[in-house]
């Protein structure tokens, strides 16, 4: 019994043909990974499953029936429920005001604080969704805000939950909770369908997998019979080799020095506690942590979009401890930040301009004080080319980008700067196995052309295949310094629990 098919949808936006009459079918309690590359397609297609867009053409079907959805409301009026990517909570209200928005229980006629909480832990405790209905949303990190979203659905008796790509901002325990939730969901009679890049999450979580290409279906798979090379063929008509070269050469001067740096939080322990490090030209030095450690804390404090309380920043042998932004990337800062929709990108700029964002005021864009427009196409041009990044031009405005491809334009325009120090945070979040295999590449080149990376990556298999050196981050200091070469996955998942490794025992001097 198929819990949803959608039969030859078409659906164009000028200059991109997204779905290619598009045939996809779910059955009814299984779990099923829609596979692609960044900008495949694949959350468009959703997006017309949940209501938000029409096709163009084809049809849906949920439960054998025909359906025509003018709006999610519709949707989930059919059990059909979707958790974006970026969550849509309202972050002044409870957890509670979010589930039961627009659907409030009432008690004569009023708004029932205590049945809207009973209700959210009611379902909470089924599917092992930890929330407190109490809490004010917009203070709660993002693994709470999904089940928020989930509980949210759920509530509007959604039977077939679709999730666009749920663990690019979880921790790998986070995922592993998801995945109990979404195998507790199935357990129950739901249906799943499962956006996401993540071969190994695919393979231990899915029945069958659809591979979009260029928006167009080019398999339909069991996953039992089926493997991650397979799929990525599929996917890009290519293999893909994720392991990295070592380095052509020996660090050389420090182009980052950072001494005893303390970020406090009232009330709190703080968020980065006495950080020293130092990166040299031509190294990369990873740093693993489990989310919330202060890594984040650590990369905005170095490139000054966080007061620090105690300690010094040198770029390159300049002291910019009491700089702004401004005056860090004069000193050679390039930065990759972990928000590229708040702080990486302007979305209602075209894509050229955020990708010469900060190059403005640099030869060659800028001649006798002018922009040069058809220089700016060209620069654009040839990083779009260069990067890989899907569009149908570079006057086209950033919204309108993949999650994947609007990632792409951060990392690009960033690795393009001719500067000593990049700062990456979450490089490859979002994008595909290809994209991830070219941007490992371009920092390994940056490396190599004499660049010092500081790379921050949730990822533990990115900070081993690129680090020379990686320092491990717990409760906002730098608690181990170890050769990347003499470590492992299981070694530094001990240490970012807070453990400490047999026969070690000693603090990290770093
Ligand atoms: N609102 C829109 N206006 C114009 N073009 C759009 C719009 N939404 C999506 N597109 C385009 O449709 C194509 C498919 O996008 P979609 O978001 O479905 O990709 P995706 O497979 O989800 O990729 P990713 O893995 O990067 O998230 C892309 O070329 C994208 O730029
Ligand atoms: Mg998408």
């Amino acid at each position: 019994m198929l819990a949803v098919e959608m039969r030859h949808i078409t659906k164009r936006f000028p200059g991109v043909l997204a779905d290619d009459d598009v045939s996809f079918d779910v059955r009814q309690g299984e779990i099923h990974a829609l596979m692609g590359e960044n900008g495949a397609g694949k959350s468009v297609l959703m997006s017309i499953l949940s209501g938000l867009y029409r096709p163009d053409s084809g049809e849906i079907l949920v439960d054998g029936r025909p359906v025509k959805f003018a709006s999610p409301l519709d949707a989930i009026g059919a059990g059909i429920g979707m958790v974006f990517q970026s969550f849509k909570l309202f972050p002044s209200l409870t957890v509670a005001e979010n589930v039961v928005f627009r659907e409030e229980p009432t008690r004569h006629g009023l708004y029932d604080k205590r049945a809207a909480a009973a209700i959210v832990t009611q379902i909470a405790e089924r599917y092992g969704l930890a929330v407190d209905p109490a809490a004010v949303t917009g203070s709660l990190p993002v693994g709470v805000l999904q089940r928020v979203e989930i509980i949210k659905a759920l509530y509007r008796k959604a039977k077939v939950l679709i999730l666009d790509e749920p663990t690019a901002v979880l921790t790998p325990q986070e995922t592993d909770r998801l995945f109990e939730v979404l195998r507790s969901l199935q357990a129950d009679g739901h249906t799943i369908i499962l956006i996401t890049h993540k071969m190994r999450e695919v393979m231990a979580i899915s029945e069958r997998v659809t591979v979009l290409r260029d928006g167009r279906v080019v398999a339909r798979l069991n996953t039992a019979e089926t493997t991650g090379e397979e799929i990525t063929r599929l996917m890009t008509g290519r293999d893909i080799d994720l392991e990295q070269s070592p380095p052509k050469s020996a660090p050389g001067a420090p182009v980052l020095e950072v001494s005893g740096l303390t970020c406090r939080q009232a009330g709190q322990k703080p968020a980065v506690d006495n950080v020293s490090l130092t990166v040299r030209a031509g190294e990369i030095v990873g740093i693993a942590g489990v989310a919330g450690n202060g890594q984040s804390e650590l990369a905005e404090a170095i490139a000054g979009l966080r007061a620090a309380d105690a300690g010094t920043v040198r770029i390159a042998g300049t002291d910019v401890t009491a700089g702004s932004v401004k005056v860090r990337r004069a000193a050679g800062l390039s930065y990759i930040p972990e928000d590229r929709h708040a702080v990486g990108t302007a979305p209602d700029a075209d894509v050229a301009s955020n990708l010469a964002m900060g190059h403005h005021r640099r030869p060659p864009l800028l001649q006798h004080g002018l922009l040069k427009r058809a220089r700016l196409a060209d620069f654009a041009q040839r990083l779009v080319d260069r990067f890989g990044i899907k569009v149908a031009g570079t006057g086209v405005l950033a919204r309108t980008l993949s999650g994947g491809n609007l990632q792409k334009i951060v990392v690009a325009r960033e690795l393009d700067y001719a500067s000593p120090l990049l700062i990456a945070e979450q490089p490859t979040r979002g994008v595909d196995i290809g994209a991830i295999a070219a941007i490992h590449k371009e920092i390994a080149d940056y490396r190599d052309g004499g660049g010092g990376v500081l790379l921050i990556s949730a990822e533990l298999s990115e900070i081993l295949s690129l680090s020379g050196r990686i320092l491990v981050m717990f409760e906002g200091r730098i608690v181990a310094d170890l050769e990347a070469a003499a470590t492992n996955e299981a070694e530094l998942g001990l240490l970012m629990a807070g453990g400490e490794l047999a026969g070690a025992g000693k603090e990290a001097q770093s």
